[in-house]
């Protein structure tokens, strides 16, 4: 089985950032590749922000910090990735863009290299055809943030091979600390299944005028111990990839419940995306 020591992160948001991150730290040489030099400059800023914070909770010794840091590179080439064993995928939630990106690594990276895709919604299958190596395209899907929550999915395509399963999961529990739970590839996969309906009936319940949003977040953290709201989780999630989600789930299932609600419609064509810019359902 291909034992993975050399990664690569494509696209340095906030996922992608998380998941670099967790790679370092677990002891990858990890590689965050992303086009634009702002965003990847912002991500360089993260990361150490979030070791700084992970020191400063007693998650993380100076030698954690110090030791992942120096397993990290940014570059803005994706040309760089010739001496890989596994890359995961973190780029925007767009069928096209994630298909030539799979084209690309298919070239550039060797061929015993396993790549993987964080996507929440787009069908694996799809990236696994757009390349020679079916067999070696899984989704390993992480939750926000990334360097924090403590599962991951991996998603099995129908041309995914039992030892790239067993590749990817391994290295999620051997190197990431992280709990895998495995499914089929079906849009939502098991917890956006679950998890966006019930953000979209939040958003629905807002809307309605039943009660503020500050209410109906208090409601679930009193109520069901939830960390967060939903109304709080679909700002930290953003407003824009909830959309861009809920579109793919209601595409693949056709059921109501999936159906993007005017609110937040209205809320992403204002660019009101959550707390990456500033304001969403609240004001940051
Ligand atoms: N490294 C390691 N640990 C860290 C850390 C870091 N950089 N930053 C924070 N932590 C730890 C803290 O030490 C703390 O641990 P303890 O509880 O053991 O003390 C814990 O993480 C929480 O951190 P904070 O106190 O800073 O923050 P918080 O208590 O306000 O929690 C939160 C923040 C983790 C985001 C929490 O509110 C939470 O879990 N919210 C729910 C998030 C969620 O549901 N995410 C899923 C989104 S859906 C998704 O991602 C899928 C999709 O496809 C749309």
């Amino acid at each position: 089985m291909t034992e993975i020591k050399r990664v690569a992160v494509i696209g340095a948001g906030t996922m992608g950032s998380g998941i670099a991150e967790a790679c370092a730290k677990g002891g990858a040489e990890t590689i965050v590749v992303e086009l634009n030099a702002d965003v990847l400059a912002r991500s360089e800023a993260n990361i150490t922000g979030s070791l700084d914070k992970a020191v400063a909770r007693g998650k993380a010794t100076e030698a954690d910090r110090e030791g992942t840091l120096s397993r990290m590179r940014f570059s803005t080439s994706i040309d760089d990735l010739a001496d890989r064993d596994l890359v995961i995928e973190a780029i925007i939630e767009s069928e096209p863009a994630k298909v030539s990106l799979f084209q690309s690594l298919d070239r550039i990276t060797p061929p015993s290299c396993i790549l993987a895709t964080n996507t929440s919604s787009i069908p694996i299958i799809n990236l696994a055809t757009a390349t020679s190596r079916g067999d070696k395209v899984v989704g390993i899907h992480f939750f926000n943030p990334a360097q924090v929550q403590p599962l991951v999915e991996v998603v099995r395509a129908l041309t995914t091979s039992d030892s790239t399963v067993s590749a990817a999961a391994d290295f999620c529990t051997a190197t990431l600390g992280k709990k895998v739970i495995h499914c089929g590839d079906r849009a939502g996969f098991i917890v956006n299944r679950l998890l966006v309906p019930y953000l979209l009936s939040a958003i629905r319940m807002l809307d309605s005028g039943l009660a503020t949003a500050r209410d109906i977040d208090d409601g679930m953290k009193g109520g069901c111990a939830h960390p967060m709201g939903p109304l709080e989780l679909s700002d930290l999630v953003g407003l824009d990839t909830l959309k861009a989600v809920a579109d793919v789930l209601h595409e693949e299932w056709n059921e109501p419940h999936y159906a993007a609600p005017p609110l937040l419609k209205r809320l992403v064509a204002a660019r009101r995306l959550g707390r990456k810019t500033k304001a969403g359902f609240y004001d940051y």
